[in-house]
């Protein structure tokens, strides 16, 4: 087998692994009418994000088009059609923290990371992701770096946390 053959291989493994996981979530919620975002929340918790071959097989089960699902999956901010990077930043846009200066805390953190909002590393290290209030409101703006909250973080503060993390590989 080429390498090439061998990556194609791995790959179809891995979706056909995804697809399975996903097959038994779906069972889990067979006899709970209106599950969708219950079981979009468990494939996301078990794979890290929503693969598009699985939007299908979700919309079947569910009777639902696969433009509703797709829908849904896009409505939310939560939900990622792609997969994570190894770190997952989300900074607080919402109100309290916007009144802080959140938003120029997101326009370095794109800058430092060289990714946009709902971007990943080019090395995979880190996604950066918005949030709607991480109910730190009094110590804005706050951040998460893999769920672990950060208060009244500056620019310096999140170049620190980012070199002290995978050695800002960023
Ligand atoms: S508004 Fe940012 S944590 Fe609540």
């Amino acid at each position: 087998m080429k390498p090439e053959q061998v990556q194609q291989a791995r790959q179809g493994q891995h979706d056909t692994d995804e697809l399975a996981a996903v097959q038994r979530i779906l069972q889990l919620h067979a006899d709970e009418p209106g599950a969708l975002l219950p079981i979009l929340h468990d494939v996301q918790d078990a794979l890290g994000y929503i693969p598009a071959d699985a939007v299908p097989v979700i919309a079947e089960a569910q009777n639902l088009s696969r433009a509703e699902v797709h829908g849904v999956v896009t409505y939310y901010h939560h939900f990622r059609s792609q997969p994570a990077g190894r770190h997952v930043i989300q900074i607080c846009r919402a109100e309290a923290c916007q009144s802080m200066g959140a938003d120029a805390l997101l326009a370095h953190a794109e800058l430092r990371l060289g990714c946009s909002a709902h971007g990943t590393t080019k090395d995979g290290a880190f996604t950066l992701e918005p949030a709607f209030c991480l109910g730190l409101c009094a110590s804005s703006p706050a951040m998460t770096l893999d769920e672990q909250p950060y208060a009244r973080m500056t620019a310096k503060g999140f170049d620190a946390l980012v070199a002290q993390t995978e050695g800002g590989r960023a």
